[in-house]
């Protein structure tokens, strides 16, 4: 008896999974797992693997993913601050793509631990893949789908010195230099995920249509984690400040001395001719 229970139960939940699976897989790979994963680790926003018993009730959880925004409770404020307030509405209501159904079973899907939901895992990098990375980022080794080097738009602490670009800073960009950058994107998964598909409006636009490829993700990560543990955040600034001063003393010295010889000139023309 108790046995045919257990079967029925068993047949029941996985009939129970097939169903969620078949409502939010798609949507769920489409719409949030260039941000998220489930049970993958940290991408550009949390891991979701939990949530359900992490998260407030089904309830917050859905109007969370359709307007992050909107919840100003302790736990929402919490999350908000330590990602930045990175995730965009979803719900068409506040302008992003989905409507109610849809981000429920997406929310039914996260909560049964999103069944099939394949985690693709990267390989290994090695030091060779260092190496690689400082290439590409310089410019030394090309893209394979093409996109310009890093090194147009980025620096980094004691590897670009004064010689990297300043374009990224020069539209905006709130992190110019990626010295930080392995930390600041949630470490290798993160990065790598970051890197992989880009959501943000200049690197979306340059790197989207040609994509790095696995390999070129994996190194240029694992060079980032490299510089990141090596270089001191700061080291730049100051440099910056030195070139700075030095800078100013030798264009005080260039004006002084033009000045000097105008002025000398000038006394020549003035003076000269009486003599
Ligand atoms: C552009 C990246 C991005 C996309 C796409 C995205 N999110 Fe998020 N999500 C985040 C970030 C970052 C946070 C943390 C809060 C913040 O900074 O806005 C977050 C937080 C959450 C949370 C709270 C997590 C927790 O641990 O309590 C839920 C739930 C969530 N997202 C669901 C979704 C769902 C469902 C989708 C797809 C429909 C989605 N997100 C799409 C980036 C994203
Ligand atoms: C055309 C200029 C440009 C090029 C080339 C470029 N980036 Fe970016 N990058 C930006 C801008 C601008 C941002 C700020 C976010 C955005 O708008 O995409 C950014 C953001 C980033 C970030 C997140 C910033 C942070 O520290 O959190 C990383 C990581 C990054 N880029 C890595 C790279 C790598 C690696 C390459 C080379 C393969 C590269 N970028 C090439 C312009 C560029």
């Amino acid at each position: 008896m108790a046995c045919a229970f257990l079967a029925f139960d068993a047949r029941e939940a996985l009939a129970q999974d097939a169903n969620v699976k078949a409502a939010g897989l798609d949507n769920f790979k489409k719409y949030c797992s260039s941000c998220h994963s489930i049970g993958g680790g940290k991408l550009v926003g949390p891991d979701l693997a939990g949530l359900k018993e992490r998260a407030p009730s089904r309830d917050w959880a859905i109007a969370f993913t359709k307007d992050p925004k909107s919840q100003n409770d302790a736990y929402s404020k919490k999350i908000r601050a330590d990602f930045n307030d990175v995730m965009s509405p979803q719900s068409k209501a506040a302008g992003g793509a989905l409507d109610d159904q849809t981000i429920a079973d997406i929310v039914d899907f996260i909560f049964a631990g999103g069944p099939g939901l394949a985690q693709k895992k990267l390989r290994t990098a090695t030091a060779a893949d260092i190496d690689t990375g400082r290439a590409i980022f310089m410019g030394e080794q090309r893209l394979t789908n093409g996109g310009p080097a890093c090194i147009s738009c980025h620096s980094i602490a004691g590897v670009t010195g004064l010689g990297g670009g300043t374009l990224a800073s020069q539209v905006g960009a709130k992190n110019p230099d990626l010295t930080a950058a392995f930390n600041r994107n949630g470490g290798e998964a993160g990065l790598r995920a970051a890197l992989g598909s880009p959501q943000f409006l200049v690197m979306a636009q340059v790197y989207g249509k040609q994509p790095m490829t696995e390999d070129e993700v994996i190194a240029l990560t694992a060079f980032l984690g490299d510089a990141s543990r090596k270089t001191e955040p700061d080291q730049r600034s100051d440099y910056l400040i030195i070139y700075g001063i030095v800078g100013a003393i030798a264009l005080l010295f260039a004006l002084d001395f033009i000045w000097i010889k105008r002025f000398r000139n000038v006394r020549k023309t003035l003076v000269g001719d009486q003599s």
